[in-house]
Formats: structure tokens, C-alpha cells, sequence
């Protein structure tokens, strides 16, 4: 009888989900059959929780979890056990670089082990600097080596730290401010308002039902500037990616004047 399970390949590993019992042994064969250079298979055995947003996992096959995963020409070196990382983004992270325009000052609040920052640097080499925040201190060390391997250390700066903290000192300092946090993300806007020069781009990512979609997170961004006496002029509203059962992950950009 065919398996039923769905899974996805960071690097050479495999991390799968399933509602099959007792078959662990054997979905991880069927994968590893399938995709030569798998060479650990992980189960996912939680949500995503926690600030660090990270999940468990049961090692079913294989030893080593840590790996280098290549995405647009850039290599990644994670581990999905102890940083957050999901491979189904990569296509909104370029989307998101290819916007950047030569001489930007750039936020990546929430930059987890880089990938949004090295892909900006890759295929914006203009840029003029990219500021990327990362509260868990694995995932700067990640970052930190990522941006070494990419070859962008002269455009790139991770910072470890809270956003709330981190950002305090700036100040209308930023041409565009990304927040990867669909989750809490919210609550930083404030702060991301705050450090967006005029006309500044904001790419804001949010969870929403499909009912109303977009309403909510337009409200939150329109709220955040005038509580700073400025006003956001909404320039795009995009589903990202499937969340859940008619949930989505979605992405408004807008110019805060
Ligand atoms: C959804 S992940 C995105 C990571 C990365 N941008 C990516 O695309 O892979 C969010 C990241 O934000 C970090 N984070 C959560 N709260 C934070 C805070 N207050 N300050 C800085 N980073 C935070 C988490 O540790 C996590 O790595």
C-alpha cells in the first residue's frame, strides 16, 4: 500500500510529517531511495515554538542533522534542529532581493541564519549595507559563517540581539525594513516604522484567514504610522505561501511617508 507523507530536503537531509503508524523506518527508505543525496532523515514530531521558533524532530535515519543547503546560488550551513529555516521561502526571498535597488540601506529584523541579507548582497552587489538582526545566538553563528562562505562580509552586518533593543538607536536610518515574523511580527512594527527613512519600503509578512485576507495587516501598518505621525501608502498585497486550512502567509509592502 502507498505511504502517505509529505516532506521536504534542506541540504542532505529529509524531514518528513506523517500520520502513518509504525512506519517511520520505511518512509525514510522510500525518500532516501528516491533522492541519492539525502543522507539523514529527520520526523517532525512539533510545531514551530518558542521566540527561537524551532520544532522537534525524531531522527529516523542517517547521524549528522547539521548540513549546507543551496538556494539562488547561495549556500546556507544550518542546522534545522537548532535555528529556524524553511527551504519553501526561497522563492519570496528572491523575490524580495531582486526589489532591492543600488546604493539601499537595508533591516532584516528576525534574519534567522541569513538567508534574506546574502541573497539581497548576491544579487544587489550595490547595495550600500544590510543590517540583520537575530535574537538566537546559533543562528548568528550561522549567519556569521553563511555570510563568510557567500563572500558578502562587505555589505553585511549580523547583529545579535532582541529588534525591541537592537533597534532603539535607529532612526529614520533605513531605505527598506523587512520582517520575516508573520507570527509576532506585528508587534514590531513600531520599531520598523520608526527606523524607515521617508518613503521608506516596508515588507511586512502576517498569518490571516482567508476571510477578509489583507484587512488586518493593512490596519496594523496604517495604525503603526500614524502613531508616528507619518502615513503608509500600500503599494502590493500577496499570499505567500499555504499556512493551514484556509490560512495564509501573506506579504503587504508599503511606503511609509
Ligand atoms: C520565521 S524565522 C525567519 C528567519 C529568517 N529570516 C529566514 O527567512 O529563514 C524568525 C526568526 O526571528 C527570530 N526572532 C524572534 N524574535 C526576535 C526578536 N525579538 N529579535 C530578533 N530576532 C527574533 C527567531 O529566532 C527566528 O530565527
Amino acid at each position: 500500500m502507498k505511504l502517505k507523507y509529505a516532506f521536504e530536503i534542506v541540504g542532505d537531509v529529509a524531514i518528513f510529517e506523517t500520520e502513518e503508524k509504525r512506519k517511520d523506518k520505511k518512509i525514510a527508505e522510500e525518500i532516501v531511495k528516491a533522492h541519492k543525496r539525502v543522507k539523514t532523515v529527520l520526523k517532525k514530531i512539533s510545531e514551530r515554538t518558542g521566540v527561537y521558533r524551532i520544532r522537534k524532530f525524531k531522527l529516523v535515519l542517517g547521524k549528522e542533522t547539521e548540513t549546507i543547503h543551496k538556494e539562488h546560488g547561495c549556500r546556507y550551513r544550518l542546522d534545522v534542529r537548532k535555528v529556524y529555516f524553511s527551504p519553501r521561502e526561497g522563492t519570496e526571498r528572491e523575490r524580495t532581493a531582486k526589489q532591492v535597488k543600488p546604493g539601499e540601506r537595508v533591516l532584516v529584523m528576525f534574519a534567522g541564519i541569513g538567508p534574506y541579507p546574502v541573497i539581497i548582497a548576491k544579487k544587489q552587489p550595490e547595495v550600500e549595507r544590510i543590517c540583520a538582526v537575530e535574537i538566537n545566538p546559533k543562528a548568528v553563528e550561522y549567519m556569521k559563517e553563511n555570510i563568510r562562505i557567500n563572500k558578502v562580509s562587505d555589505k553585511v552586518v549580523p547583529v545579535l540581539g532582541d529588534v525591541k533593543e537592537v533597534c532603539k538607536k535607529w532612526e529614520k536610518e533605513f531605505d527598506r525594513v523587512i520582517m520575516p515574523l508573520p507570527k509576532e511580527g506585528y508587534r514590531f512594527l513600531d520599531t520598523a516604522v520608526k527606523c524607515l527613512k521617508p518613503k521608506g519600503i516596508l515588507h511586512f509578512y502576517f498569518y490571516d484567514s482567508e476571510k477578509n485576507l489583507f484587512n488586518k495587516a493593512v490596519g496594523l501598518i496604517e495604525k503603526a504610522a500614524k502613531k508616528a505621525g507619518r502615513k503608509a501608502k500600500i503599494l502590493s498585497k500577496r499570499k505567500v505561501l499555504p499556512y493551514g486550512p484556509r490560512v495564509w502567509k501573506i506579504c503587504i509592502e508599503a511606503e511609509i511617508k
